[in-house]
């Protein structure tokens, strides 16, 4: 006989298994540079739009499939009795290995980055370009960190990954909230965080709206099925509308104070904030030498430390996406399925892992006609994989639970644990945006961003 499949053991062990899976290396790590690249407020406002008005409707969406065919995302689609959508959890699983594998790499750093803060070493912030070539060093720590992952999933849903975000999540925004009250008080805050909040609308241009919205994705960890997945282990119990407000609160509330955490440390450092993918490495060391040996260390390896816990219970999210679709599908063992994926991601992060430098190959990967410089194979992947992937999943999300599963059931499922739900004007407003305005708004921004950013083909 089957074994039942496991479930998180209460709604507040979901929501942060769920918000865990969104707060991580994108809140922390990226979004500030992303705002940096993108003109600062003008970004964050694009994000914060995207975030509430389009994405928390898909976001919903994605854990009542889950939930209602209690399978992972690939296997999903079957059991609702359209088994042609498969392919949109196929390709998820394919997206999340590649984000996965270039995620783990910059996880790495962060461990490296850990180290270095606690034997006081500071300089490295502005040898970070050197520090990425050390290849032996890097793929150490890049493997150390698989290995956490790979540990935490294949002890399962409740006493790996449940337990593991209830105890990471809440050090996280304790160690935020510190660290952001300490950036306040630097001279330079002032010119940071006006850089941040004082929006500049003409700033606002394709790219940046094209960024803005592979952001509110990424960070929410929506558009490959990663949610599906989570929802599939949710009881019926639980309200799905209500966790889905606080999981979107928490992950753009931690983006918005990662921001007022990082501008002043830039701006006080004197620092470009277009930095790109170094930004937060190599502004952070020389913030805390500024402290002085004793607290530098402290505040220091704790920042990393931080950083560390927002990427594990993201990537146990990521690597959760291959596994269950194994488990699922072709019944092997967890563990099994944990090795065997980890194996691979870890074969397939090498070319991110030596595009810093290393290999020129790999470094000056790729350019498109749209871009005028050549792009690492790191942003590569992101443009395919996050920035262009994930919101047509999305597209295919939203168009799959009005015009093929139907809203009638969708409701139903998300009535489970809501009784009121249908005549709320959540429900109106949910519905309204799968139907008229996540479609064409998706399938807009995805042919003109293939045209625009791959094939150079200016159209606005
Ligand atoms: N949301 C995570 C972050 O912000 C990254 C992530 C985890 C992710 N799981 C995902 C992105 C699934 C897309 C899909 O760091």
């Amino acid at each position: 006989m089957a074994t039942p499949r496991s479930t998180f053991s209460n709604k507040f062990g979901f929501v942060a298994a769920a918000a865990g899976s969104a707060v991580g290396l994108g809140n922390i790590w990226k979004f500030p540079f992303e705002v940096g690249k993108g003109g600062g407020s003008a970004f964050l406002i694009i994000y914060l739009i995207f975030t509430f008005v389009l994405c928390y409707p898909i976001l919903v969406t994605e854990i009542a499939i889950g939930r209602r065919s209690q399978k992972s995302a690939a296997m999903a689609f079957k059991p609702l009795g359209h088994p042609k959508w498969t392919f949109v959890g196929i390709i998820g699983v394919i997206c999340g290995v590649l984000i996965l594998s270039f995620y783990n790499i910059v996880a790495g750093w962060v461990l490296g980055y850990f180290v270095e803060m606690l034997l006081g070493n500071f300089e490295i912030g502005e040898h970070f370009d050197t520090y990425v070539t050390d290849i032996a060093e890097i793929s150490g720590y890049t493997l150390a960190f698989l290995l956490a992952t790979a540990y935490i999933v294949s002890q399962g849903i409740t006493k790996g990954i449940e337990k593991a975000s209830k105890i990471l999540m809440p050090s996280l925004l304790v160690i935020m909230l510190i660290l952001t009250a300490y950036a306040m008080m630097l001279d330079g805050a002032g010119a940071g965080v006006a850089f941040y909040l004082i929006p500049d609308f003409s700033k606002i241009d394709l790219n940046v709206i094209y960024r803005a919205l592979g952001q509110s994705f990424f960070s929410l960890s929506l558009g490959l099925g990663a949610l599906i997945t989570y929802g599939s282990y949710l009881s019926r119990k639980e309200d799905i509308v209500s966790s889905g407000i606080m999981i979107t609160f928490a992950d753009a509330g931690i983006a918005f104070l990662a921001g007022l955490m990082i501008f002043p440390f830039v701006f006080s450092e004197g620092i470009e904030p277009e930095g790109g993918a170094g930004l937060i490495f190599m502004t952070m060391p020389g913030i805390f030498k500024t402290m002085g040996p004793t607290l530098g260390v402290v505040i220091g390896s704790l920042f990393f430390l931080l950083l560390a816990f927002a990427a594990l219970t993201s990537t146990i999210s990521l690597l959760e996406l291959p596994v269950s679709y194994m488990v699922d599908k072709h019944k092997i063992k967890r563990k099994w399925a944990v090795w065997y994926s980890a194996g691979i991601i870890f074969l397939l992060g090498i070319p991110s892992m030596v595009g810093f430098g290393y290999s020129d190959f790999f470094t000056n990967f790729i350019t498109y006609v749209g871009r005028t410089e050549p792009v690492n194979f790191m942003d590569f992947v992101t443009d395919i994989a996050s920035n262009t992937l994930l919101p047509f999943g999305g597209f295919l999300v939203s168009v799959f639970a009005i015009h093929i599963w139907k809203r009638r059931k969708l409701f139903r499922e998300l009535s489970h644990g809501n009784p009121g739900f249908t005549r709320s004007w959540l429900a109106k407003y949910i519905s309204f945006t799968l139907t008229y305005i996540s479609p064409p708004v998706l399938g807009a921004i995805f042919i003109i961003t293939i045209l625009e950013v791959f094939f150079g083909v200016k159209i606005i």
